[in-house]
């Protein structure tokens, strides 16, 4: 039987059919502001609040800080306490960019997992990471590399990917090799503000459920609104009648 991590997220576990498949990695792609980091850091914090399982965090964007004030923002107001004890173990951008090659930094973390009972990660972003390497076979060979070793250590994985304009370049098809999972975040502009989405694209040895269902993302973070939308790119006020 597949073993399952539960993302703790309501909504979200149910249309993943119980959780993400455990030592997996998982996708997570959207624009900028679609949610991703908020869902990164939600995974982790639920991971130590409602399953008692410990994470990881790297972050090549945030610093310690801004990563403690992005979830006492959000609600998640035990973060730091849990920084302090070790049931959250970040490294942020300061320390994977001290390095100037990815191996070293890997180096780093592989010594922190020795021996040290972890089983959430989050990697944020996977574009970011891909900016360690010169080209695109060099990215993916390292990927496929760094996800074995993630598998190996027994670690249930989410990566972000920024989408759309800001890195066009890197929509390069990911997924095709990072196979494991595929979320989707998307949201659309409308009058009071956005509204937000998440589709569940692909789920290895899962039976998901692939329709895209509405989200909302407030205090306390992301909540995911089980009866699946009529998804439109375009504002409802914009519809043709
Ligand atoms: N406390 C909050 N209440 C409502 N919305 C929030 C709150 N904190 C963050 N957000 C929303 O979450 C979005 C940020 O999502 P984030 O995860 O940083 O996006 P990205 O996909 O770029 O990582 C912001 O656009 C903001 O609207
Ligand atoms: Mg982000």
């Amino acid at each position: 039987m597949v073993e399952l991590t539960k993302t703790g997220i309501d909504g979200l576990d149910e249309i993943l059919n119980g959780g993400i498949v455990r030592n997996s990695t998982t996708l997570v792609s959207g624009n900028p502001g679609a949610g991703k980091s908020v869902l990164g850091l939600q995974y982790i914090y639920n991971g130590v609040e409602m399953f008692d399982e410990k994470g990881i965090y790297l972050s090549f964007e945030e610093d310690e800080e801004d990563l403690r004030e992005a979830a006492e923002s959000i609600g998640f107001e035990n973060w730091q306490d849990h920084v302090d004890e070790g049931a959250i173990k970040i490294y942020d951008k300061q320390v994977l960019l001290r390095e100037n090659d990815f191996s070293a930094s890997l180096e780093l973390l592989l010594d922190d997992l020795d021996g040290e009972e972890y089983q959430r990660l989050v990697l944020d972003s996977l574009t970011m990471f891909q900016l360690f390497f010169d080209n695109e076979r060099e990215q993916r060979t390292y990927l496929l590399k760094f996800t074995d070793i993630l598998s190996e250590n027994n670690l249930t994985t989410l990566m972000t990917n920024e989408q759309g304009a800001i890195f066009p370049e890197t929509e390069i098809g990911l997924e095709n090799f990072l196979t494991d999972g595929n979320i989707f975040l998307l949201q659309t502009p409308t009058d009071s503000g956005v509204n937000r989405y998440v589709w569940v694209a692909k789920m290895r040895k899962q039976n998901i459920d692939t329709d895209i269902f509405p989200m909302e993302i407030s205090q306390g973070g992301i909540t995911v609104h089980e009866n699946a939308s009529a998804f439109s790119m375009m504002n409802e006020d914009d519809a043709p009648l």
